[in-house]
């Protein structure tokens, strides 16, 4: 925490840049798409002065050519990058990938599994918010597709991490079978009663349907999920203005959550992305450099 609150102050400096990786290159292998992780972590290496290079999605000589995974990463090795940050939509890519090259990797999300850096950044925020490192006791709900979500999943083994008590709301249908290895053994409490539980919530974590990896029919319809599960318009109203509402995004307005929840003074998704730059130097950082900041 108190590394990526130097490269908080860093980023809001005129020049928001430092030499610390002046010489290093980071790959940035994105075989999945992302907006924000991408982007941040590309911003976060131009900040610490590395060279920045990568592809995103149909890229790469693998999409159309037939290159193999295995290939393409001793190829992209063989160039001498100190890191690679993977994105893949397959659970498990970036530790395999970790066995074909002498760089750094770093998880930027592989499929159902984790999503780590979001996780950080989730913490960093909150603690941030709060004002206090521990999240001793602080009620964390999250709702929705936790089953397809691994940034339910990074969050829910952070969360408990730190203290926090989670809360897991959600159709039958887009739960795991069970919570065994997410929270290194704290209680993860189930509920179907999102309005009950949005009351005692100290904290509201959506997330939305994960449309790309479900692969049957688990919702009578998305209107009917979007009544029972939504952080609609009449919930916002009926949330306590104290209450943190955190969105690791894409926001899917009129589904998971509705623009009154989106946009009121405590649901804090622009300052996670602006954390998640910070938080991502911090990381980079700590891997790679140990120049000025
Ligand atoms: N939060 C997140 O992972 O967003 P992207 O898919 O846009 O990177």
């Amino acid at each position: 925490m108190r590394v990526t609150d130097t490269f908080v102050e860093v980023s809001e400096r005129t020049n928001p840049r430092v030499p610390a990786l002046r010489g290093k290159t980071i790959a940035l292998l994105f075989f999945e798409e992302s907006t924000r992780t991408r982007l941040s972590f590309e911003i976060a290496g131009k900040r610490l002065s590395a060279d920045v290079v990568g592809f995103s999605g149909d890229g790469s000589s693998m999409s159309k050519k037939g290159e193999s995974l295995r290939d393409t990463i001793e190829t992209i090795s063989a160039m001498g990058p100190a890191a690679l940050v993977v994105r893949h939509k397959l659970s498990g890519v970036p530790a395999q990938i970790t066995q074909w090259t002498n760089a750094s990797v770093i998880n930027a999300g592989d499929g159902w599994h984790e999503h780590p850096t979001q996780a950080l950044l989730d913490c960093y925020t909150l603690r941030q918010a709060r004002g206090a490192e521990s999240l001793e006791g602080v009620q964390i709900a999250i709702v929705g597709d936790v089953m397809h979500s691994r940034v339910a999943r990074s969050g829910i083994a952070a969360f408990t991490m730190l203290g926090a008590d989670v809360t897991v709301v959600a159709p039958p249908t887009l739960l795991p079978p069970s919570f065994d290895g997410w929270s290194h053994g704290a209680p993860v409490q189930v509920s179907h009663d999102l309005d009950d539980v949005l009351q005692k919530a100290d904290v509201v974590y959506p997330i939305r349907l994960q449309q790309e990896r479900i692969r049957e029919a688990l919702l009578p319809s998305v209107s009917e999920y979007a009544a029972g599960y939504g952080l609609t318009a009449n919930r916002a109203r009926a949330l306590p203005a104290e209450t943190i509402v955190l969105d690791a995004g894409p926001m899917i307005r009129g589904v998971h959550i509705s623009s009154e929840m989106a946009d009121r003074p405590n649901t804090l998704v622009t300052q996670q992305v602006a954390n998640g730059v910070a938080v991502r130097m911090a990381l980079l950082f700590l891997l790679l450099g140990s120049g000025g900041v």
